[in-house]
């Protein structure tokens, strides 16, 4: 087996970045049923990921302000629910994050998942006919590069990489991300998303996938349920009236005034130009007092959605011992996703907290939902 470029040969020391990662990351594969093997093996992973901030005392602050995550941990967890099945676990990293500027950063990040794809042998074709457009020499905006991997059973990931479109500029992104949907045979794409308040991810697919995807991400200031119920571009999935249910039964008001709501078309082929899937990302972190708050919504999510919440109840305490009515933020978002063909999957984003904890909201406990 080929070691990533960063091989850290030895487990991080107590105390560090990858050594509090590599135990939340142990937790939760058990949280989600895999084998003490496949376990281990994803643990290593993560860890490699890192880098040498694996080793950073969490006494130091953050390697980067990276935006990843509230408290700047370079690592986000996520537990995707679909009806009858066990929830698939993923992770999140910013490979770069040690680094000194964002170009050190995005050359990291890709050399990261090129040596995940001569280790796990899949093909970084996608992303290579498009690296021009996303690592510029000066890159600008929030992000260069980040992996999410799916820990599927059997030890070999299903990999993500989430790219910056405003890498040469916010006001070049549209045009950077309609260049890249071209040139990767999807001519029709732009066309077909909704009208945004801008384009923060493009994701791809690599590695062994059914059908790799080309995820677009669009950002939707002051969103209100009724107008996420008319987002999607897909023609099929969730009717505005489920998706609207979700969004009031996640947020618990009708209105995204602070942090605004996200949303995602997945583009699979290229022949009929329309997406074949839809997501709504929730930032419930930040319409909630508490976690405590945003995880009866997620059950209640969940369980309207058929799935067993059992797995995301597990999840909080395998994160930290707080309780979640201490803190806001463990779950940064809820989403509810369409991929044609598939019943809808609810997602929770879990945060890592290695750094912060936010404290509670000043709201009413409990008043905007009436619960
Ligand atoms: N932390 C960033 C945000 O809140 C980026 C991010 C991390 C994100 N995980 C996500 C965005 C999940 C949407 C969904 O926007």
């Amino acid at each position: 087996m080929t070691s990533l470029p960063l091989d850290i040969s030895q487990d991080p020391e107590p105390g560090t970045l990858g050594a509090f990662t590599r135990a939340q990351l142990v937790r939760l594969c058990d949280v989600v049923g895999l084998s003490p093997a496949d376990t281990e093996t994803y643990a290593d992973t993560l860890v490699e990921a890192l880098g040498p901030s694996a080793q950073r005392s969490l006494a130091l602050p953050p390697p980067t302000r990276t935006f990843l995550s509230d408290d700047h941990t370079p690592v986000e967890y996520s537990l995707s629910f679909s009806p009858g099945r066990a929830p698939a676990l993923r992770v999140l990293i910013e490979p770069g994050c040690g680094a000194e500027n964002r170009a050190e950063n995005g050359r990291i990040g890709l050399e990261v998942v090129r040596a995940m794809a001569r280790r796990w042998d899949f093909s970084t074709e996608r992303l290579d006919e498009i690296e021009d457009l996303f690592f510029p020499a000066q890159p600008k905006g929030p992000l260069a590069l980040w992996i999410a991997l799916e820990l599927v059973p059997g030890g070999v990931p299903k990999v993500k990489v989430y790219l910056n479109p405003a890498a040469s500029g916010k006001k070049r992104s549209a045009k950077t991300l309609r260049k890249a949907l071209r040139r990767l045979g999807h001519r029709e794409a732009y066309a077909a998303l909704p009208s945004a308040d801008g384009h923060p991810f493009l994701a791809l697919d690599l590695g062994r996938w059914e059908t790799p995807r080309l995820k677009v991400y669009t950002r939707h200031l002051d969103l209100s349920a009724a107008e996420a119920g008319h987002l999607s571009r897909t023609g099929s999935g969730p009717g505005p009236a489920e998706i609207q249910e979700f969004f009031r039964t996640a947020a618990a008001t009708d209105g995204l005034h602070r942090r605004p709501g996200l949303s995602c078309h997945s583009f699979t082929e290229a022949e009929t130009g329309r997406p074949s899937g839809f997501t709504l990302h929730i930032p419930v972190r930040d319409y909630a007092r508490d976690d405590g708050e945003v995880l009866d919504r997620a059950v209640d999510v969940l369980r309207s959605h058929g799935m067993d919440p059992g797995a995301l109840v597990r999840s909080l305490p395998a994160l930290t011992p707080r309780r979640p009515e201490d803190g806001v933020g463990l779950i940064a978002y809820l989403a509810l996703v369409h991929q044609q063909g598939h019943p809808p999957r609810v997602t929770a984003y879990l945060s890592s907290e290695a750094y912060a904890v936010r404290p509670p909201a000043k709201l009413r406990r409990r008043a905007a939902a009436g619960v």
